[in-house]
C-alpha cells in the first residue's frame, strides 16, 4: 500500500503542492489531473521518491519510503517525461539492459507483450530513430516486462496513438486484476476501470 500525509512538495522556494493525503490499495488507482504547472509531475516525483518532500512522508507498505529506499526501488516503476533509454543502442538493447538493471525479469511473455505493444518490428532500430510515440510504446513495455508492484506514471500515453491507448488500458487492468497499484498523472483520459480508480484534482497554489 502507498500513503502519504499532509505532503508538501516545494519547487525552489515555492510551494507547488500542499496537504495531500492519499492511500492505494492493491488493485487500485489514482489519477493526478490538474493545469499545466498546478503540480502533477513535482507530486508524482515526490512519491517516487525523486523529489524531498518539504513536509509529510510518503509511505510504502507502512513504512516511510526514506527508511528503506532500495526496497521501495525495487517495488516501484516509474515512468518520467524522460525515459532514461540510451539513443544510440537498438530497442532489443536497451530492454536487455534495463533486464540486467533489475528493470525487468525475464517475463513469460515477454514477446506477447512486445507484439501488443508494436514493438516487436522496432526490436534492431536504435532508439533515437524512433518516433515520440514509438519510444513511449518501448518504455510502457518495458514497464509491462517489469512486473512491479506500484507504478508511478507522469504522462503514461503522452504522444501514443488511440490503438496504443488501447493496449495500454489494458495493460493497466491486468496490472490492478492482478493486485498491482497505478498513480498516474494525465491530461489525457486514461481508460481505467472506474470502479477502481480515484481522482486527484490539483489547482496551482497561491504561494
Ligand atoms: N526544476 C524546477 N525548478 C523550479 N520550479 C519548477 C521546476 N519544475 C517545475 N517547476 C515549477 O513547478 C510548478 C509545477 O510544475 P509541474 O511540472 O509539477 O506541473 P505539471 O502539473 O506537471 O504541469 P504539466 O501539465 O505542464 O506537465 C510550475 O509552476 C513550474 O514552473
Ligand atoms: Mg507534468
Amino acid at each position: 500500500m502507498l500513503s502519504a500525509r499532509q505532503l508538501d512538495v516545494m519547487r525552489g522556494s515555492r510551494t507547488i503542492v500542499a496537504g495531500v493525503d492519499l492511500c492505494i490499495d492493491g488493485g487500485a488507482a489514482l489519477l493526478i489531473h490538474g493545469a499545466n504547472g498546478s503540480g502533477k509531475s513535482s507530486l508524482i516525483a515526490a512519491l517516487a521518491g525523486l523529489l524531498p518532500p518539504a513536509r509529510g512522508a510518503v509511505c510504502w507498505r507502512g513504512a516511510n519510503v526514506r527508511d528503506d529506499p532500495a526496497r521501495f526501488r525495487r517495488e516501484l516503476a516509474w515512468l518520467g517525461h524522460a525515459d532514461g533509454f540510451n539513443g544510440e543502442l537498438t530497442v532489443a538493447e536497451n530492454l536487455r539492459f534495463a533486464a540486467w538493471l533489475g528493470a525487468h525479469a525475464t517475463h513469460a511473455n515477454e514477446r506477447v507483450v512486445l507484439d501488443r505493444a508494436g514493438v516487436l518490428p522496432l526490436m534492431h532500430t536504435r532508439l533515437n530513430r524512433l518516433s515520440q510515440g514509438q519510444r513511449r510504446r518501448v518504455a510502457l513495455a518495458r514497464l509491462v516486462l517489469a512486473g512491479k508492484p506500484l507504478w508511478l506514471l507522469d504522462e503514461p500515453t503522452e504522444a501514443i496513438d488511440d490503438t496504443g491507448a488501447l493496449w495500454f488500458a489494458a495493460c493497466i487492468d491486468d496490472h490492478l486484476r492482478g493486485g498491482g497499484m497505478l498513480v498516474a498523472t494525465t491530461h489525457r483520459p486514461l481508460a481505467v476501470d472506474a470502479a477502481r480508480t480515484r481522482h486527484l484534482y490539483l489547482e496551482r497554489c497561491a504561494s
